[in-house]
């Protein structure tokens, strides 16, 4: 495991940080902020740092660390010494946002007085879209912009009007190169590894395109409810909450051009000219859908129309994709919980095989990632069947990160980009012209966003998603598990 100090701090930032956390209090904060925090301290990532939360509940410095303490013992996903804990627990202080700017900045000195030297100002804002404006009121009124770097959660506005608008009065406040909007699936190993592999070998590039691939599906479905996240989900629903975001910012990753160097600029720039590209959403290639019994869940309006489901089939206007759909999906209370991207190539144009031998018999070949945090790739092939007379079997390379015997150092996403903040490196953020595109593509679906329809919880959505995708099939639930761990 890579706690050795010194190796950590060589890719951790080079100065102290005082961070600055609205929403300390809330669900992310308490499932992944806090426990991603105190995994960067503890292991020695962060060098020095200090830690302000800051919410609307009235409570005081020890019970923000109650809440804290209660928050790792359920969601760390290592063991929590004494030892460890109490070094945390040391460097978390407290500001209620009723106490105002005043206290906020006294504190925020407080915290650079004791670090010592010249330390920088890191600013997390998860707190719903509503309340952002006010967090970066509250900071400029604390004076706390100089030295600062801002990290914004999504969703990033809620159409092209309103994200157009958050940036224009963001910039009153910050410089874009202080600026940082956080999607943590590009975060997360598994996307990076989608660089990884299209760029650091070149075996792909060939293949990697219209004359080669059919159809591309990114499909991730949830089993998890809304828990109390309904009155947020209300406004937000899925299409907001997980396509302009998450989907679309992977699905950049795998279409992109090859960027320049493997630095912000260039790779922002690549990831653009896709979203550029993308043709403007039509509502007749959108299936919405709404689980029964979601309009009786507590802050959900009786009446609503809020999508729980989103499938849609997009595509990119350029010469390496034009003419091939890309297949997106996602959705609350699914069958499983799967994080998949798929790229199904072309069949052969003609085939030399015996009528019955089993040749396409099982869809086209698949190269699969798998971006949960395990990290998983396949490559399916038909194959021949051991014995005699030619019969043909789906066949697959798989290959798992767990095998490697590495998964102990995977950083967990918002580790990750907490810590590529704090180093100002921009490369795995959004940028405010990518985003603006998205709403840009986006006008159609949300001004004519077709009926949401009813499915059941536990299934794979509404069954209009079958013809969206027709004549190709959606490749979950897979018909061939992953295998488990190869055996020697
Ligand atoms: C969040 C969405 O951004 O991503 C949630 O708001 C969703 O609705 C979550 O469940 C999924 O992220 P992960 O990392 O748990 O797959």
């Amino acid at each position: 495991m890579a706690t050795g100090s010194k190796y950590n701090q060589s890719v951790g930032p080079k100065s102290p940080q005082v961070l600055v956390l609205v929403g300390a209090t809330g669900d992310l904060s308490r499932r992944k902020l806090l426990p991603g925090l105190f995994r960067l301290t503890s292991a020695g990532f962060i060098p020095a740092c200090r830690i302000i939360g800051v919410s609307l509940d009235d409570i005081s410095v020890d019970e923000f660390r109650k809440i804290a303490r209660g928050a790792l013992e359920e969601f760390s996903t290592r063991k929590v010494s004494e030892k460890d804990w109490s070094a945390f627990s040391e460097i978390l202080d407290y500001v209620s946002l009723s106490a105002g700017a005043s206290v906020l900045k006294a504190a925020v000195k407080n915290a650079e007085q004791a670090l010592g030297g010249e330390s920088r100002r890191i600013h997390y804002l998860s707190v719903p879209p509503n309340a952002a404006l006010s967090a970066v009121r509250l900071l400029r009124e604390a004076d706390l912009v100089e030295r600062s770097r801002i990290i914004m959660e999504k969703p990033f506005g809620t159409d092209l009007t309103t994200a157009r608008s958050l940036n224009a009065k963001l910039h009153d406040v910050f410089s874009e190169d202080q600026i940082f909007r956080i999607d943590h699936f590009l975060g997360k190993e598994p996307a990076q590894n989608i660089l990884a592999f299209r760029f650091a070998n070149g075996f792909m590039e060939p293949i990697w395109n219209r004359n080669f691939i059919d159809h591309v599906q990114i499909d991730v479905p949830e089993t998890l409810g809304l828990g109390k996240r309904s009155g947020f989900y209300e406004q937000t629903g899925a299409y907001r909450d997980m396509v302009v975001t998450h989907l679309f910012q992977i699905l950049a990753f795998m279409a992109m051009e090859p960027p320049t160097a493997l630095e912000p600029q260039p790779i922002s720039e690549e990831k653009n000219k896709v979203f550029r590209s993308m043709v403007p959403l039509d509502s007749h290639n959108v299936v919405r859908g709404q689980y029964t019994g979601y309009r009786s869940e507590e802050g959900v309006n009786p009446e609503s129309d809020t999508e729980t489901f989103i499938a849609l089939k997009c595509q990119i206007d350029n010469w390496r994709w034009a003419g091939v759909p890309f297949y997106l999906r996602t959705g609350k209370k699914l069958a499983e919980g799967q994080r998949i991207i798929s790229i199904a190539f072309r069949e052969p144009p003609k085939s030399m095989f015996p009528a019955g031998s089993g040749v396409g018999a099982q869809g086209p070949d698949h190269l699969t990632f798998d971006l949960a945090d395990a990290s998983k790739m396949s490559l399916s092939f038909y194959g021949k069947r051991p014995g005699p007379g030619m019969r043909l079997d789906k066949l697959s390379l798989q290959f798992a990160m767990n095998d490697t015997g590495l998964i102990g150092d995977v950083l967990e996403a918002y580790e990750r980009l907490i810590l590529d903040a704090m180093r100002g490196d921009h490369t795995l953020f959004t940028t405010a012209e990518g985003i603006e595109r998205l709403w840009e593509i986006s006008i159609p679906l949300l001004e004519t966003p077709p009926p949401v329809r009813l499915y059941e919880p536990g299934s794979w959505g509404p069954k209009s998603i079958h013809q969206l995708i027709a004549p190709n099939a959606w490749r979950l639930p897979f018909e061939r598990a992953w295998r488990a761990k190869s055996e020697g």
